[in-house]
């Protein structure tokens, strides 16, 4: 694999990245967190839309494998003054780096940089970091990660999802998350179900390896290993998709009532960042069964694996 850019993995090569994420999860409870392993690799982090967690864990994860880690961020960038970005993504490249992590708000950003750099500058490489409502490998991976150190433990590494039941519940319609997940859960061997509002699933999910509903209660009545709920994407929507946000935590929310008719076993997940409130109760974010901050911490281990194995291009020892 040269770049990373969607979720649609081979199964062992998502599951080798897994198992490296468990051996760089191993550094996060040292005390002195940093590995020599990208030392003298320069990555940019680019970012052109909005960003808390995934840039700083991209950030973080760079800075841990010694690389330098530059920032640049499509606000304070050239491409205000009218720069495209081509130009701006070769212009980077110019200066030596390594690789170039990417979060743009168009569809199929990404996979234009990878196809601008392969010509000109080919020992690039690149990481997709969200682009549009299309797709954010990482994240589908960091939540296979998160997800299934908590069903299996120390016995984690070398296993699939197989089997393992995943309702995924909300604005399928905006979610770059669900579409790559969409492509790896499956290719894990995981279950999945989508369920939302009807104007929120987009055209074309019934042709995904998975089975898609509007019924919420109906799915959470069936047995569940995880539910994962995704953000009501309001900064995307161009007009009303539901009628009104009442209407959408009547049918759609996990609200405390839904929660408390889960398994306890049940994990419950959400990319962040979140509408307390609205898709997801505050006692649902933060009870046991939440696993929402440790696909944070997760997100950092399998971004030091992603960075690892596309930049140094081997296996972590
Ligand atoms: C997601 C994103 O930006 O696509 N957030 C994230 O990266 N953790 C989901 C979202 O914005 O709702």
């Amino acid at each position: 694999m040269k770049h990373l850019l969607t979720g649609a993995l081979r199964r062992e090569d998502a599951i080798s990245l897994l198992d490296a994420a468990e051996d760089m999860h191993e550094v996060q409870d040292r005390q002195l967190k940093k590995l020599p392993a990208l030392r003298g690799r320069t990555v940019v982090n680019a970012f052109f839309e909005n960003s808390t967690r995934t840039r700083s864990s991209f950030e973080i994860a760079g800075k841990w494998l010694s690389a330098d880690v530059i920032n640049v961020s499509g606000s304070a960038s050239s491409v205000k003054k009218g720069e495209s970005l081509r130009d701006t993504v070769l212009t980077l490249a110019a200066m030596g780096i390594d690789g170039i992590v990417m979060r743009h708000g168009d569809s199929g950003a990404a996979q234009l940089a990878a196809d601008w750099l392969d010509v000109s500058f080919p020992s690039v490489r690149v990481i997709n970091a969200g682009d549009g409502a299309h797709e954010h490998p990482t994240q589908a991976l960091l939540d296979a990660f998160a997800l299934r150190r908590r069903l299996f433990g120390a016995q984690s590494r070398g296993r699939g999802l197989d089997g393992v039941r995943i309702a995924i519940a909300g604005d399928i319609a905006h979610s770059r998350v669900a579409r790559s997940n969409a492509l790896l859960l499956p290719a894990l061997g995981a279950e999945v179900t989508f369920v939302g509002p009807p104007t929120l699933l987009p055209p074309g999910a019934d042709t995904w390896n998975t089975t898609v509903t509007t019924d919420f209660d109906a799915v959470l009545q069936q047995p569940l290993d995880a539910l994962m709920m995704l953000r009501v994407q309001l900064e995307r929507q161009r007009g009303a998709f539901v009628p009104s946000v009442g209407e959408y935590i009547v049918g759609w929310s996990l609200t405390d009532e839904r929660r408390a008719k889960l398994d306890d076993d049940t994990v419950i997940m959400h990319p962040g960042p979140m509408n307390r409130g609205l898709e997801i109760s505050s006692r649902a974010a933060e009870g046991l069964q939440s696993a929402v901050l440790e696909q944070v911490t997760s997100g950092v281990s399998l971004r030091m694996a992603v960075l690892y194995s596309l930049i140094a291009g081997e296996e972590p020892q």
